[in-house]
């Protein structure tokens, strides 16, 4: 007689790059385990090129593909289709866990379609807390309510758990587990040929990225202005910046940047040649959540483009400077960092906060034990 345990059958939900990204090394180690794991990819395509990108590198077919996005869509638009997609699908498929990441729309849409199938949560990079609602908008109030239709929360660091903790979380239902970004930041460090690093003799670099819908408007404005006063000041500066393909993103940024000779604005680079650009940058400007979680990584300072960083981690450890949109101090944050070599070593030197690679065995050690 058999005595054969049935796989755990993990279905994991993403919809945006960084989702991706994170949640690649944990779908390719529980397939890597086809006795354990029965894995099921579910991608409600809130976006489309950006992501598929990410899987391209990854190797990672979605099972089923919402394809929902549209040209400017609005979060409700986004809200309803995940929720409907999703839920349609569960009540097909009853998955032993339903796996989130983060704290975009699909995040949140996905885990209420879970709830209402009655289907267990874990949630990756939970705990993550700014306090503020509108800030960043609307991934804050994600966070929050994702948290409440979580049954296991795999929190990055001792920090976010006792975020958890403070709402009331029980302890049982929370593992601190590293960032899995860490882990696809590694693997693909190892795989990159040749080696990523800064190239001899290449000029100073910045390297910019920015999304994020609060600062969609006059702060994304200010930002581009900033970048030009650090053009005008240091004559040997480039700027390298993927543009997301957001259209609030690009009316602001083409007008201001699109013709200056030392700016390369690119379409958004697939992660690997990321990865090699951060590591070829001299100072990365950013309003991304995993880009502060990757540049200690690399050795490369971070300024924070937001009033307020719900990854404290990256601030205290000495890797990051929140600076906003605020030009002035954008522009005297890196300047200092250009011209003091002593305050660069010092934010370049930081031992990652975020993890050491080992988040996705992690994981899935824990998605066991509490199943
Ligand atoms: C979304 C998430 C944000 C996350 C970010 C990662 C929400 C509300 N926002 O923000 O939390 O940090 O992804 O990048 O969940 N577009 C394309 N192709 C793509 C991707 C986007 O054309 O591959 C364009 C579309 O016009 C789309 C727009 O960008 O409507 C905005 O995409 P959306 O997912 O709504 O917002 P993001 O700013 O990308
Ligand atoms: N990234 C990328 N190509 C780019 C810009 C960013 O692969 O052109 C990666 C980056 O390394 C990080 C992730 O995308 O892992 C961050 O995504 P994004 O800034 O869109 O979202 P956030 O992290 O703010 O949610």
């Amino acid at each position: 007689m058999s005595t054969a345990v049935a796989p755990l059958k993990l279905a994991f939900v993403f919809g945006t790059r960084p989702e991706a990204i994170k949640l690649a090394p944990i779908i390719v180690a529980a397939q890597a385990r086809p006795a354990e794991f029965d894995v099921e990819v579910i991608s409600t395509g809130q976006h489309r090129e950006m992501l598929d990108q990410m899987l391209k590198w990854f190797v990672i077919d979605a099972t089923v593909d919402l394809a929902v996005m549209r040209p400017d869509q609005t979060i409700t638009f986004i809200t309803s289709a995940v929720l409907g997609g999703v839920g349609a699908h569960f009540e097909r498929s009853r998955p032993d866990w339903v796996i989130v990441h983060g704290d975009t729309t699909t995040t949140f849409a996905a885990a209420l379609a879970a709830f209402y199938q009655r289907l267990p949560v874990a949630h990756v990079e939970a705990g993550l807390r700014t306090g503020d609602i509108y800030s960043p908008y609307p991934e804050e109030m994600n966070r929050l309510l994702t948290t409440r239709l979580t049954s296991l929360h795999l929190a990055p660091t001792g920090a976010a758990r006792s975020n958890l903790l403070a709402e009331g979380v029980p302890d049982d239902r929370i593992v601190v587990t590293g960032n899995p970004g860490i882990d696809a930041l590694m693997l693909t460090l190892a795989k990159l040929t040749p080696p990523a690093g800064p190239e001899p003799g290449a000029a100073r670099n910045l390297l910019v990225t920015m999304h994020r819908r609060e600062n969609h408007g006059a702060p994304m404005g200010g930002i581009c202005r900033a970048l030009l006063d650090l053009l005008d000041r240091y004559p040997d500066l480039t700027v390298t910046l993927p543009l997301h393909l957001s259209p609030r993103v690009r009316e602001i940024v083409l007008p201001l940047l699109g013709e200056h000779p030392r700016v390369d604005l690119c379409e958004p680079l697939a992660y690997p040649q990321f990865v090699a650009a951060m590591a070829r940058a001299t100072l990365i400007l950013s309003d991304s959540g995993g880009v502060q979680e990757e540049a200690p990584s690399l050795g490369k300072p971070v300024l924070v483009l937001r009033d307020m960083t719900e990854r404290p981690e990256a601030v205290a450890a000495g890797a990051a400077v929140i600076v906003g949109a605020d030009r002035e101090l954008i522009v005297s944050v890196a300047a200092r960092l250009l011209d003091d070599r002593d305050a660069y070593a010092q934010m370049a030197t930081v031992i990652n906060p975020f993890g050491d690679g080992t988040a996705a065995q992690q994981i899935l050690a824990a998605l066991v034990d509490h199943c």
